[in-house]
């Protein structure tokens, strides 16, 4: 059975994991490039997993090896070691476990690499994208201690508090180092089946309220004026607002973690894979050495609109959540 019919025959009950093998380091192998890169566009769009067996943009053996020696600081402040591509800065790593401008530079190097091979695989999406941070991930995920909101191993979709998406979707791309030991995932259904289950116990009926709401509005010019004076506070439009309080609704109910349909995926040393993270439930049960990076891609791009979350949330609520 090809990927293809696999996904046709998983995808009207559950997501599916499509494996690609018409593209690698050297770029396509296949004759009809728009046609191919239009449908694993409409794939991620309709919630799949896209799996490379090896990483599809160049990544040095020696970053590699370095960065296998890289400690993450013991502070929970950062969860992960973040690259800010905007201002060419590392945080969250132990100083004294690694040279800190060469690990700047590889992350820079690893960013701008992933960049480069997803506008020639995503040809609809090129570059009609905000390159958000990259992530390195040096702590084993299981068992490890967060507070419930940080945690990884629990379903959650993606937002992030800091950074609304305004509707734009989170297309995140990650790659296990770990020479030995598989990535192990959980996924569940997808955003429009959760909703639709969920929603209202997680405020889906105050959207329209809070869409209406005079002192909603009154408050949001605050923070906008509040910003414009250099207070860091955060203007989230109402999708943020209830994607974050989404996020956290599903990491602490116990129903949903246990219950639904969850698939259970491996992902072995030196794949990388890419999903639609603020579509796809997902939690890292276990792995250690991944590298990650997202893109905040435009909803300009979208070859399938009605199917972002943004769209399913307007069409049950009866109203705008974006700006
Ligand atoms: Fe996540």
């Amino acid at each position: 059975m090809t990927a293809f019919e696999f996904f046709q025959r998983v995808s009207k009950v559950h997501m599916a994991l499509v494996e690609v093998h018409e593209f690698s380091a050297s770029g396509w192998s296949a004759p009809d490039v728009q046609g191919r890169a239009r449908w694993y566009c409409e794939r991620l769009e309709e919630g799949a997993i896209l799996l490379f067996p090896q990483p599809p943009f160049l990544l040095p053996e020696s970053d590699r090896s370095f960065l296998l020696n890289v400690r993450q600081t013991a502070s929970t402040v950062h969860k992960n070691i973040a690259y800010k591509p905007d201002r060419d800065r590392v945080q969250g790593f132990t100083r004294g476990s690694a040279d800190g401008e060469a690990l700047r530079r590889i992350m820079r190097s690893y960013s701008q690499a992933v960049a480069d091979f997803l506008a020639d695989f995503l040809l609809p999406y090129a570059r009609r994208w905000r390159l958000d941070f990259a992530s390195y991930r040096p702590i084993e995920e299981e068992g490890r201690t967060l507070p419930i909101q940080k945690r990884n191993d629990l379903l959650h979709v993606d937002s992030f508090p800091t950074r609304p998406s305004n509707g734009h979707r989170i297309l995140r791309v990650f790659t296990n180092l770990n020479p030995e030991r598989s990535r192990v995932w959980l996924t569940g259904e997808p955003f429009d089946a959760l909703v639709r289950q969920y929603g209202k116990e997680a405020g889906l009926e105050q959207l329209r309220a809070k869409a209406c709401s005079p002192a909603r509005a009154l408050f949001r010019h605050v923070i906008r004026l509040a910003r414009a004076a250099g207070i860091p506070l955060v203007d989230r439009p109402l999708y943020d607002e209830f994607m974050l309080g989404f996020h956290h609704y599903l990491k602490s109910n116990q129903k949903f973690q246990e219950g639904g349909r969850q698939s259970k995926w491996e992902f072995p040393p030196m794949s990388t894979w890419m999903v639609f993270t603020d579509m796809v439930p997902h939690a890292a049960l276990s792995g250690q050495y991944a590298l990650e990076q997202t893109f905040i891609i435009f909803r300009e791009a979208l070859l399938e609109p009605p199917k972002a979350p943004y769209r399913v949330l307007e069409e049950l609520a009866g109203v705008s959540v974006v700006d």
